[in-house]
């Protein structure tokens, strides 16, 4: 949601910026934009991506060591070249970046005109740009103390860096609500809105705490808070390589990372599961194991693709722990009345571990209760990670393709492993089961990869429905959620409308959309439900819809109905999600790239949506 850089040192910043925008740009891409500071600044922005502000910027002058980027996803004023960043000032004095949203714009905005201010953008960010100048020409203060001042004025989300005319060859950056990394170098620091502009640089970080201010110039850095109490950085080594952030020979991130799903999921369980799959060890929950296994319920708190990870794991707490669970969507949570216990657990499960409303959410379980608060992150010392009581990482590596992928069936490895431990040690589970599911789950990355060797396969049958303009997508039970989950991908990447529904809903009313030309995908895998869900597929059949059914290998009662079967390997139940969801991924990919859709970065989307 938005993508931050900058640099300050001895290097030509121009091109570490366009570098580092490019790989943020899964972030946010409507519009770009640079400032370069020599004795003059030079800003340079256009709506469209970053090789349209490359073009933009050829031939033109690009030298100077200091430096300010950004990428853009619109919250306020639409896409176009005078709302995009960097915004600079009335009078010229400041010029900065911006991630998030400043709430209460329109009133500062309100003031700033009645002092003579105007305005040449729609957005939240030029009025900042203005209040911090309008404090810095009223009272006469440093640079870094108006950006102060001026923070605390503002209600709302901000990662920032910003540049002050009067003060060259210095760099301020400030965060709330909206991340913010600095990159320590010699003689140099880099900025970004996450660490991968940065690694091939230097590995020594510092993540910006909430209402943190950092000063630095090529060879000093100072952080403060808004308060002007010193903080001492706590430097960090972060563990990401260029290998990481490279698609390889992949054609698009997406795919790749549905290639990574063996290993991340490898990655996820391993140093976790003993050799002899008797136990599992989540180091990071370990102390407060025995809060959850004494849980009087557990909240999950999520939203989009992680929600529907949380969606999996009701079915295994419940079913394997034996403990009640409520899924619930952050957005809503957060605004409504919740009664929340102090012998509730609450999981908050998150890819980027920023998005606004999950992290609100959990906040606003702490002001409530004493409930512990877990989180399942993939990025490691994000937001939420640092704000829950403990947790459990996912070890699936960055996920850059905007639509997720390997994150979501990391998140239900470590939901799986969790259900079990529970369930176990509630004594649910009796030993020999539990050696069992747990071999069972190590055998998963094994069965994704068969799945994967049948790509070509599952690209014809995704061919023949590059054209619809609706689609279904049905499961039961553990199943249902996963069918959301395909729903999802299809319609984000391709923009065709799809929906999941549980299979037996279908017949209190999406049925009446059945005709010729609605395929439906239909989880229709060997477990309890079977049996229904064949009597499903005849529903749809006997009204002329198209179905593609995913089965377990070996089927032959749907194949002889359904008029496309793609096998899947045998497994245990609970761990059919992880299986069933790959072909669906592939669909969607394939699909989206047969219409020419953007996949890495579909329109309107952003990775990361760290605004309400
Ligand atoms: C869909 C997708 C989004 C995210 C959602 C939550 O493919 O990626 O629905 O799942 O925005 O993001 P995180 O998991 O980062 O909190």
């Amino acid at each position: 949601m938005c993508g931050i850089v900058a640099y300050v040192g001895e290097r030509t910043a121009y091109p570490i910026l366009i570098k580092g925008l490019k790989r943020l740009e899964y972030r946010g891409y409507d519009s770009a934009g640079i400032a370069l500071m020599n004795e003059q600044t030079h800003l340079y922005k256009c709506k469209g991506k970053v090789k349209d502000l490359e073009g933009l910027v050829k031939g033109q002058e690009i030298s100077g060591s200091i430096g300010i980027g950004h990428t853009r996803w619109a919250t306020h004023g639409e896409p176009n070249d005078t709302n995009a960043h960097p915004h600079q000032s009335e009078n010229g004095k400041f010029i900065l970046v911006h991630n998030g949203i400043i709430e209460n714009y329109s009133h500062l905005k309100k003031e700033l005109t009645n002092r003579g201010y105007s305005f040449k953008s729609e957005t939240d960010t030029e009025v900042l740009a203005n209040l911090i100048e309008n404090i810095y020409l009223e009272q006469e203060v440093s640079a870094e103390l108006a950006v102060r001042l001026a923070l605390t004025k503002v209600v709302g989300a901000y990662g920032l860096v910003i540049y002050c005319a009067d003060e060259p060859g210095r760099l301020i950056a400030a965060r709330k609500g909206s991340p913010l990394v600095i990159g320590i170098g010699e003689n140099e620091y880099f900025m970004a809105s996450d660490a991968t502009p940065i690694i091939e640089y230097t590995d020594q970080v510092v993540f910006l705490n909430d209402e943190e201010v950092a000063v630095m110039d090529h060879d000093h850095f100072d952080l403060k808070n808004l308060k002007n109490d010193i903080k001492t950085p706590q430097v960090q080594k972060i563990e990401l390589s260029i290998e990481q952030i490279d698609k390889g020979d992949y054609e698009h991130f997406m795919l790749k990372e549905i290639h990574d799903q063996p290993t991340s999921i490898e990655d996820t369980f391993r140093g976790r599961i003993s050799m002899d799959h008797s136990k599992i060890f989540l180091g990071g929950i370990f102390d407060v194991l025995p809060k959850l296994i004494e849980a009087r319920r557990i909240i999950i708190l999520a939203c989009g693709t992680s929600w529907h990870a949380g969606l999996v794991s009701e079915y295994l707490f419940e079913e394997y722990a034996r403990v009640p669970v409520e899924v619930e969507y952050a957005s809503e949570f957060r605004y409504r009345k919740p009664l929340i216990y102090d012998d509730d657990v609450v999981i908050a499960i998150s890819q980027s571990g920023e998005t606004a409303d999950t992290l609100a959410a959990i906040r606003m379980v702490r002001e409530q209760s004493e409930a512990t608060i877990l989180g399942i992150c993939n990025v490691a010392g994000s937001s939420i990670s640092r704000e829950t009581d403990a947790g459990v990482y996912t070890h699936a590596g960055i996920e850059i393709g905007v639509a997720s992928t390997k994150a979501f069936t990391a998140q239900i490895t470590v939901l799986t492993m969790m259900a079990f431990l529970l369930g176990h040690r509630k004594k649910h589970i009796a030993d020999s089961d539990y050696v069992q599911m747990v071999k069972a789950l190590t055998q998963v990355p094994e069965k994704m990869r068969e799945i994967l060797k049948h790509e070509g396969f599952i690209k014809d049958v995704a061919n023949k429905y590059t054209n619809v303009t609706n689609a279904l997508y049905l499961g039961r039970g553990v199943l249902y959620p996963v069918a959301l989950e395909g729903a999802l991908k299809l319609k984000e990447i391709s923009y065709i409308h799809a929906e999941g529904y549980p299979a037996a809903e279908m017949k209190h009313g999406p049925i009446a959309l059945i005709d010729e030309n609605m395929p439906v995908f239909v989880l229709a895998i060997k477990d309890d439900s079977y049996e229904k869900i064949i009597s499903n597929i005849q529903e749809v059949k006997a009204r002329n819809g198209k179905v593609v059914a995913i089965v377990t290998e070996g089927e032959k009662t749907i194949r002889k109905i359904a008029d496309d079967v793609i096998e899947i390997p045998g497994c245990h139940r609970a761990l059919s999600p992880l299986l069933a969801v790959v072909p669906l991924q592939i669909i969607s990919y394939q699909i989206a790239v047969m219409r020419g859709c953007n996949v890495d970065q579909p329109r309107n989307l952003a990775k990361s949506v760290t605004v309400e």
